[in-house]
């Protein structure tokens, strides 16, 4: 694919991370700068983040997460969240199509039993169709919250228990990290958050134990693949100690 000419790589370090996590956060700002309806970002917001899925899968990072909709963005006006739930489903049915030519396995992470039946339909269908796929695997986080996620094991563990399945004295991290949505994936490597906003907004709390952070001020609609390589160039400077020495 021409991946060494291409003059966007050349600008790439060796060391990339493993599972990549994005916080796509500031289209509504981005649009208020133009005068826009907040709609008008979610949709460039949406239209970036087939570019930069696209590219993190061209240069081969095996992981990626999406924060797309928090538990929290009900709280915004029915026309805000029905557009971005449009738009969420525009995408559903092209990835659908194109599966195969990318090889990507697709998950959902967040509870989907509030979407509505058609959302909730094309997503188990992506997610039974893809789970073949050997490529890159893409979670896409829609209507997610780490505390939601952790509630979930937490009934889940604590069924087995009730179950007598496992015993309280059993349960170890692994048990945790056995019973979240992302089970079986390594922890993000990498978080990164445009728009300027220093914080995680309940995104992967639990996985995010040991993740590098990028916070950028540049508005998600505005973050290039340019922004997203400075990212991964100060990544692969970084020393992670793990609590450790080195
Ligand atoms: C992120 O952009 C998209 C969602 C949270 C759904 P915002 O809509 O939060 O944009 P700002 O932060 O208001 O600019
Ligand atoms: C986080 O952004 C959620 C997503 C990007 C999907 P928010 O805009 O909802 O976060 P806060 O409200 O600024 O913390
Ligand atoms: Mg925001």
């Amino acid at each position: 694919m021409g991946l060494f000419n291409n003059k966007k790589s050349n600008e790439l370090p060796s060391v990339l991370p493993e599972h990549i996590a994005i916080i796509m956060d500031g289209n509504g700002r981005w649009a208020k700068k133009r005068g826009l309806p907040r709609t008008a970002g979610h949709k460039r917001g949406a239209n970036n983040f087939r570019t930069i899925a696209n590219y993190l899968n061209e240069i081969g990072v095996k992981y990626m997460t999406f924060y797309a909709f928090s538990t929290e963005n009900w709280k915004r006006s029915k026309d805000e969240v029905d557009t971005i739930m449009e738009l969420f489903k525009d995408y559903l049915n092209e990835a659908l199509d194109r599966l195969n030519e990318t090889n990507m396995r697709m998950i959902f992470i967040g509870d989907k039993s509030v979407l509505t039946d058609e959302l909730q339909a094309l997503m188990e269908r992506i997610e039974t169709e893809s789970a073949k796929n050997d490529g890159t695997v893409v979670n896409m986080a829609i209507n997610y919250g780490g505390r939601q996620e952790l509630t979930f094991a937490c009934k889940e563990i604590a069924q087995r228990v009730k179950n007598g399945e496992l015993n309280p004295e059993d349960i170890t991290e692994d048990t945790i990290s056995a019973n979240i949505f992302t089970k079986d994936q390594p922890d993000p490597d990498l978080i990164i958050r445009p728009s300027g906003e220093y914080r995680l907004s309940n995104f992967l709390i639990w996985q995010s134990a040991y993740s590098e952070f990028w916070f950028d001020n540049v508005l998600w609609p505005d973050f290039t693949i340019k922004d997203l390589n400075r990212a991964l160039n100060d990544y692969a400077n970084r020393q992670r100690r793990f609590g450790g020495v080195k």
